[in-house]
């Protein structure tokens, strides 16, 4: 990989080097099964949003796979503010990838191996305003990945081909049903609008409940948004007003065309609607309060 992809300096197993000098065994159980869990953590101007979360998150999602962390919460935090200040600061996506280890190949999972910890620190663009202006497509498909979305694994073939399958249709991303219910996308979260309502579905082992997404949820509740956690029929998202993709690297995102056909009824359909312009508005002004570089643990009281 070349450093116009990833800034320099990554972090395995204990020493921060460069990326070109970053070497994992090909026994890694990351490579041979994919198993392993990862989070991906928003950064601006050295500051995170909701760091503490998302080491939450990485916590449940090994607890799922039985993996034992192998870092505290304080051990995370102070390999995360060294990484950053060792990219030098800005707008970083800080992934953290967590695998079982390296092991002899066996479907059992072994004993008494130490995980392999990759952290690298990716610029984090932001989206452009002709995104917020114009929005982005989409193209409905099955959800056909296993049922545990809820944890954040490595293992993302179904995620991938669905990502592929979407662009392949025309689509800039996939939003997915499961038994005539709304999932999720690809790489993130949606919400949709109708009679001025938000609607989110539920935070159960078919999605990932995204940070940005309770970010978002929290927002919308203390804005007096009127907003409701439920199922949420194909016919809903096919009618809808207003269509959202949320994550941490898409921040909040809508979606103005579904399967060829502009999404909402009135004479401003196919264009991003009020709803999503207050959210956004919500979202930004968030970012600017967030607490200042190295005040991670302020952040999460
Ligand atoms: N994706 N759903 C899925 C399947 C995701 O992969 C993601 C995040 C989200 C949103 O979660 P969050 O708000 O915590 O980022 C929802 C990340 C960005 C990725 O895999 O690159």
């Amino acid at each position: 990989m070349t450093q116009s992809l990833c800034l320099p300096t990554v972090y395995l197993n204990g020493e921060y080097l460069p990326l070109e000098s970053a070497k994992i065994s090909p026994l890694d159980r990351g490579f041979i099964f994919g198993d392993g869990v990862y989070e991906v953590i928003p950064y601006y101007d050295g500051r995170g949003l909701r760091a503490r979360e998302h080491l939450v998150r990485l916590q449940h999602s090994m607890d799922e796979l039985y993996i034992q962390n192998p870092y505290s919460v304080a051990q995370w935090e102070t390999v995360l503010a060294e990484l950053i200040v060792r990219n030098g600061g800005g707008n970083l996506a800080v992934y953290i990838q967590v695998t079982r280890g390296v092991a002899k190949r066996d479907f059992a999972p072994p004993v008494g191996v130490a995980p392999t910890v990759f952290l690298m620190a990716n610029p984090l663009p932001t989206p452009k305003p002709e995104i917020y202006a114009n929005g982005i497509s989409a193209v409905s498909l099955d959800d056909n990945r296993w049922l545990k979305c809820h944890v954040k694994s490595t293992a993302l073939l179904g995620a991938v081909l669905l990502k592929h399958e979407s662009n392949l249709l025309g689509g800039d991303e996939a939003i997915m049903f499961r038994d005539g219910y709304l999932t999720e996308s690809s790489a993130s979260n949606i919400a949709i609008v109708k009679n001025g309502v938000i609607l989110c579905p539920p935070m159960d082992n078919l999605i990932l409940g995204g940070i940005t997404y309770i970010l978002m949820i929290e927002l919308a509740r203390k804005a007096s948004m009127p907003i409701e956690i439920r199922r949420v029929s194909r016919k809903e998202v096919r009618t809808a007003d207003e269509i959202w993709i949320m994550s941490s690297t898409k921040e909040v995102v809508p979606i103005v065309t579904l399967d060829g056909k502009s999404v909402g009824a009135s004479i401003d359909a196919g264009k991003p609607g009020p709803v999503f312009k207050r959210m956004l508005q919500l979202f930004h002004d968030y970012k600017r309060s967030l607490p200042a570089a190295g005040s991670l643990a302020k952040a999460a009281e």
